[in-house]
């Protein structure tokens, strides 16, 4: 049982937060703040401040300033040795981010300390890049003239991002931004705020100049749409649902911004007959158990080959039945709350719908109905069977602990049940047969298959979706790409005077 020795200390004044604009910690200027709450003991434990459009004007004009000043001027040389400092910083401090994220969103610390601790990777990966950012030479078609390219920072990023991983996420934007050159407005998913605000200090004990990084908190469609519609804005990036990314896109397309969008998913973990089924069991478990579902390549479909169906289902339900339920900052839990009350009602909603459009309920679905878990927002890991895909528990993002299990023939049937989806994010294949493997990992619309395999992620990995899974690319070199914008320089060689009247 619990004991208070291996857990990591949880606060227990109530702390208050302060923005990072150009470099000042500030107060919201209407002085206005809202609460975050830890959703396993439901108490509040820090205040916030709710910045306005002015306050999110203040800081996208100081990001501009930046970009426009000392940080614009520094080569790519000097922008990776600050990056690789904020990436010492960041080690230095991943224990204690750790424990503020899992106070905030209720993941599991063992989950949170790896995130944080490998967090530094992003930063020392495209620091390495930051001094490589280069254009070409591109030989003239017409004679006397020398054309080359220039690889520059599109500019100030506007980055909205969510509760569930949250500097992981934000990581994956803003380390190829600063590489790139870029400057950076952050709003944190108003769930969890905090560990935006202790990140920001790192900034200043890096040595970055004030305005490169900047962090405004508050909720969604205030904050977050001041920040999508501010036009000091050159590229909005986002991570959440596909509605709020469908709207963060329209608000963006209002001054022409471009948009980086990563959405919500409905990812197949595909089980062929031939599969090793402990691996493909133990896989199923990681991708729908691991932060309680609440990941955006959550493996909520298990697709499963007619002959091994009823065998795997007893090899998962048997796992799911041995999840350690519990304090999510214990180091042996295994499964936290759910991050915030609203997507515990959501989750619990979705449970309802499945059994009323005729699932079997093979494993939970319940609140726990131990004494210790009733503070907080605790599910039991849940596992439908018989699940048809055209039921809305197998096409909608439910976000949490909840698997839908769907038989299927063979690997035709399977291709098809696993493309009927609007979304497109990641899929998993477990197969014994290298051929089928690899037939798979073609024919699937998603941005990442992974074979045998299921959640992994890397810094030096595209990552991103098809579909309405998203727009664009982040992590691995294709996300410089992203934060740069392409210039075309025409030089005259011979100084005679040409026809003005003709193009070319
Ligand atoms: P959300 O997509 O609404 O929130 C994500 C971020 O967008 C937050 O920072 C939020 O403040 C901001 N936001 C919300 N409305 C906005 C607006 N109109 N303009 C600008 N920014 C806005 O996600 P939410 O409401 O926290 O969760 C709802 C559902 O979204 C979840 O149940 C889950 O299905 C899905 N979700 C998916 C994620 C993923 O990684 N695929 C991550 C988080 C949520
Ligand atoms: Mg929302």
């Amino acid at each position: 049982m619990a004991t208070t020795s291996d857990r990591a200390s949880r606060s227990e004044e109530l702390r208050h937060y302060r923005m990072l604009v150009d470099g000042e910690w500030v107060e919201a200027s209407s002085g206005e703040t809202f609460e975050s709450v830890d959703p396993y003991t439901g108490r509040t434990w820090a205040t916030i401040p709710e910045a306005s459009d002015s306050d999110v004007d203040a800081a996208v004009k100081a990001a501009q300033r930046a970009l426009d000043g000392p940080w614009g001027r520094l080569s790519g040389v000097e922008r990776a040795r600050l990056i690789r400092r904020l990436a010492e910083e960041i080690d230095a401090h991943a224990e204690q981010l750790a424990v503020t994220e899992t106070t905030d969103n209720g993941k599991v610390i063992r989950e949170m300390l790896g995130q944080l601790k490998n967090l530094p990777e992003w930063y020392y990966y495209f620091a390495g890049a930051a001094d490589k950012i280069q254009g070409e030479t591109i030989p003239s078609s017409i004679p006397n003239y020398f054309i080359y390219t220039l690889r520059e920072p599109v500019g100030v990023i506007g980055a909205i991002t969510p509760w569930n991983s949250p500097l992981l996420v934000t990581s994956y934007k803003l380390a190829p931004a600063l590489a790139a050159g870029c400057t950076f407005v952050l709003k944190p998913a108003e769930q969890t705020s905090a560990s935006a605000l202790e990140f920001g200090k790192l900034f200043e004990a890096a040595g970055f100049p004030p305005g490169v990084f900047n962090v405004v908190t508050g909720h969604g469609p205030t904050t977050g749409g001041a920040l999508a519609k501010n036009p000091g804005v050159q590229k909005v990036v986002f991570t959440g649902s596909s509605a709020t990314g469908r709207q963060v896109m329209k608000d963006a397309s209002d001054h022409l911004a471009q948009v980086t969008l990563e959405l919500g998913g409905k990812s197949p973990n595909i089980v062929f007959a031939d599969a090793d089924l402990e691996a493909a069991a133990n896989g199923a478990i990681a991708g729908i158990f691991a932060a309680a579902g609440q990941t955006c390549v959550a493996g909520s479909r298990l697709l499963v080959q007619a002959e091994v169906y009823d065998e795997l289902i007893d090899r998962v339900v048997a796992k799911a039945r041995a999840i350690q339920l519990g304090d999510p900052l214990l180091q042996e839990t295994e499964m936290g709350p759910i991050a915030f009350r609203e997507q515990w009602e959501k989750i619990k909603d979705y449970i309802a719908i499945g059994e009323n459009e005729g699932a079997t309920l093979a494993y939970g679905g319940r609140v726990p109905d131990r004494s210790d878990l009733q503070e907080g927002f605790f599910l039991e890991p849940t596992v439908f069977t018989d699940v048809d895909n055209q039921m809305r528990v197998a096409r909608e993002e439910i976000f949490g602990p909840v698997l839908t299990v769907i038989p299927f023939e063979n690997e035709e049937k399977a291709l098809e049940i696993a493309n009927d989806s609007v979304y497109g994010l990641a899929a998993g294949v477990w197969t014994s047969n290298l051929q089928r493997g690899h037939r798979m990992a073609q024919a699937l619309q998603a941005g990442t298959v992974w074979l045998n395999s299921y959640r992994n992620i890397g810094f030096n990995v595209p990552f991103g979706g098809y579909k309405e899974s998203g727009i664009g690319r982040e992590n691995g070199l294709e996300a410089i790409h992203e934060f740069t914008q392409v210039k075309s320089v025409w030089v005259e060689l011979s100084g005679a005077t040409r026809d003005p009247f003709r193009l070319g």
